[in-house]
């Protein structure tokens, strides 16, 4: 297949991008380098895919709807991700109007484009913020609205478009709704990354509420259930792409510190914007795409672990 990915220069996009070359799919990416983390990392992560496999590279800017639009009727793709997004939780809630240009109108742009340009599936790359605060495992039917940061707004907003762009074209539509991501090559910003860099640096560690989980889902795990979901046969379908067994910060920290015994760890008041605990029901990933998540979070956490010390020396 010809697969596009948007923001294949990211975290998760790269990943994938590795795996579907190895898969001898046809890849290209769009990405345009935004200066959120790290440039350099982005161009050292598309090396990486290169290193795999022949992978075009377009560098322009999705919010350009018209740019968006020509390269989209320029290029026949089979399928393409929309990964491409500002994310982060906490700085949506001092800069929300960048978050409705790069994860609404820029969701926008590409839903547009692909359905003008006759792309026959979109999948669209959401996330577990859609879910707000909820006690207790959440099924795809779960989401109702109530989020909690401008960031989560903007991801439910994005898929209200991702249906109505689905009706008005026809195109087939997964909607993955990713839980906390990490892993080697994990996102800076994020919370292991972000420990991780300051324990290295052996500088204390601060946290939000140790009483928080989340439901940690290893890089490799969520590029298995994105490939998988080439195949989905419905329509308009939503998945939890998730772990299913959330881990206490206090747990993570506990596990931190056999890696970092000196560990320095700070309590902060729980913030603003954040949700307590996600958890995801997995069921329906599992039955119908047979998604079946594989590295559990320790041995996660030590791959992370040592993939860290050695890309920080
Ligand atoms: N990492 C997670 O834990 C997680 C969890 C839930 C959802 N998600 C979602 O998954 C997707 C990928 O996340 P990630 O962690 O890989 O993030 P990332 O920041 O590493 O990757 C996003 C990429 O998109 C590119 N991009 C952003 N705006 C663009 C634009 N206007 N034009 C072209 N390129 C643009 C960036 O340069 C970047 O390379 C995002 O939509 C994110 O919201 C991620």
């Amino acid at each position: 297949m010809n697969i596009l990915i948007t923001g294949g220069a990211g975290f998760i996009g790269s990943s994938l991008a590795k795996s579907l070359l190895k898969a001898k799919h046809d890849v290209s990416i769009i990405d345009h380098f935004s200066t959120f983390y790290n440039v350099e990392r982005k161009k050292e992560q598309v090396n990486q895919i290169k290193r795999i496999g022949p992978v075009v590279v377009h560098e322009f800017d999705l919010l350009d709807e018209e740019e968006t639009i020509v390269h989209f009727k320029n290029h026949k793709y089979d399928a393409v991700i929309h990964l491409a997004a500002l994310p982060g939780v906490q700085p949506s809630l001092t800069n929300p109007h960048a978050y409705i240009d790069q994860d609404i109108k820029v969701t926008v742009n590409v839903l547009r484009a692909s359905g003008i340009s006759g792309v026959p599936h979109v999948l669209f790359g959401s996330s577990s913020s859609v879910y707000g605060n909820q006690d207790g495992p959440v099924s795809e039917s779960f989401a109702n609205g109530k989020v909690k940061s401008p960031y989560a707004a903007a991801k439910a907003g994005a898929e209200s478009f991702c249906h109505a762009y689905q009706s008005l074209y026809g195109f087939k539509l997964t909607i993955l709704r990713f839980f906390t991501v990490y892993g080697p090559w994990g996102r800076p910003d994020m919370a292991i990354p972000l420990f991780l860099t300051k324990l290295l640096n052996g500088e204390s560690i601060n946290i939000y509420g140790r009483h928080q989980s989340r439901d940690f889902t290893y890089i490799d795990d969520i590029v298995n259930g994105i490939a998988l979901a080439f195949n989905q046969t419905g329509q308009s379908e939503i998945y939890n792409l998730g772990s299913g067994k959330p881990i206490r910060l206090e747990e993570l920290i506990r596990l931190l510190m056999t890696y970092f015994p000196n560990a320095s760890v700070v309590d902060e008041t729980f913030r603003a914007g954040d949700v307590r605990h996600t958890w995801s029901n997995i069921e329906k990933a599992e039955k119908e795409l047979g998604y079946v998540p594989e590295i559990g979070f320790e041995e996660g956490l030590r791959r992370t672990v040592e993939w860290a010390k050695k890309y920080h020396n």
